[in-house]
């Protein structure tokens, strides 16, 4: 039957789910679930800095073109992912910009000037700034910072000013691309959620006052089962970024189950599946329109392979749509039904 993307568009949405290039070449059934479901792809891995900018000067874009490449030989949409974060960074990035302002404003300025140059016939969308929002205190990695922003060799050499500068120069380089500001940990109803989707509503109103440009927020939506969900809390926030005139995206969907759960793949299964339709639903009565998860097959979840979230338990997360061998779930299901 038709894959997600189609339905999907079917419905005035869009689906997509983040990809990494080199399978699409070294898998065949890998690139066809991909082919099947998906009208939206975004690179996992080879939009970052340490990607596209491994030696300062040097950049290289094979891995970034060979994914442009076959999107648009199989006509697909590629969003781009991310100009400015704080992980990816290339240890020569880290040491320079600890070397003051000056360089740090030059090394922003011809990192976006040259990822853009290259990527404007391909990628009219892009994650201009990625996780710049502090956890508060409460959340499995609190930081303690003085402001709402995250300690980042970003904020240490700019201070908060990176922010609005980074979508000042992304604008000034290509006036016609789709700019997002992406953040996680703001979806659920625990205290530390609300109290950042207090301090990301802050910042998206700062760079208004500011006058910098900003076309979306995309939320990751990493939910964690063991978290309250609230559907109408969060379709109001939602709302709340859409009155300030900006588009709200769904970027990196995935679920992590809680270690209390028995094992029991049915059960547990549909458990997820429950949680992804409840939080689509709200997402879509929110107003958003673009839906996208982190990755596409449990096998190939950063669930699975990031020894950081990875569960410690020794099962496997199932947080995706597909199932270890690429077949379909109930989530799957979950996600056409919500659409
Ligand atoms: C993750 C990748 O999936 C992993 O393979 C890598 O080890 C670390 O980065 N938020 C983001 C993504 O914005 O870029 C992250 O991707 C997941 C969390």
């Amino acid at each position: 039957g038709p894959g997600l993307g189609e339905v999907a568009r079917d419905h005035g949405l869009r689906y997509g789910a983040a990809v990494q290039a080199a399978m699409l070449e070294r898998d065949a059934s890998y690139a066809r679930a991909y082919e099947t479901e998906c009208a939206l792809l975004v690179p996992e891995y080879e939009g970052k800095w340490a990607a596209l900018q491994p030696a300062e000067g040097k950049f290289d874009f094979r891995g970034l073109d060979a994914l442009t490449g076959w999107a648009r030989a199989k006509n697909k949409t590629v969003r781009g992912h991310a100009l400015v974060w704080h992980n990816a960074m290339p240890d020569w990035l880290t040491a320079a910009l600890a070397e003051g302002p000056d360089r740090a404003r030059a090394l922003l300025d011809a990192h976006i000037r040259t990822v853009l140059d290259h990527t404007r016939p391909t990628i009219r969308e892009w994650d201009v700034v990625n996780e710049v929002v502090a956890d508060p205190p409460g959340s499995d990695t609190p930081q303690s910072t003085p402001g709402d922003l995250r300690d980042s060799p970003w904020l240490r050499a700019l201070g908060p000013d990176y922010i609005p500068l980074s979508l000042r120069l992304a604008r000034a380089q290509d006036p016609t691309l789709r700019l997002v500001l992406n953040e996680y940990g703001v979806e659920e109803e625990a205290p530390h959620c609300l109290e950042k989707r207090r301090r990301l509503l802050d910042l998206v109103r700062s760079i208004r006052r500011a006058g910098a440009p900003l076309d979306a927020v995309g939320l990751q939506a990493h939910l964690q089962m063991d978290r309250p969900f609230n559907p109408a809390s969060f379709t109001t926030f939602c709302r709340a970024l859409a009155a300030e005139g900006l588009g709200v995206l769904i970027t990196e969907l995935d679920v992590r189950e809680s270690w209390r759960v028995p094992d029991g793949y049915p059960a547990r299964d549909q458990l997820v599946a429950d949680r992804v339709r409840s939080f689509v639903d709200a997402a879509l009565a929110g107003g958003v329109k673009t839906f996208l998860t982190w990755g596409l097959i449990d096998r190939y979840s950063w669930l699975v392979t990031d020894p950081g979230v990875k569960r410690a338990d020794g099962l496997l997360h199932r947080g995706l749509p597909l199932d270890w061998e690429g077949n379909r779930k109930v989530y799957w299901q979950a996600m056409v039904d919500a659409f």
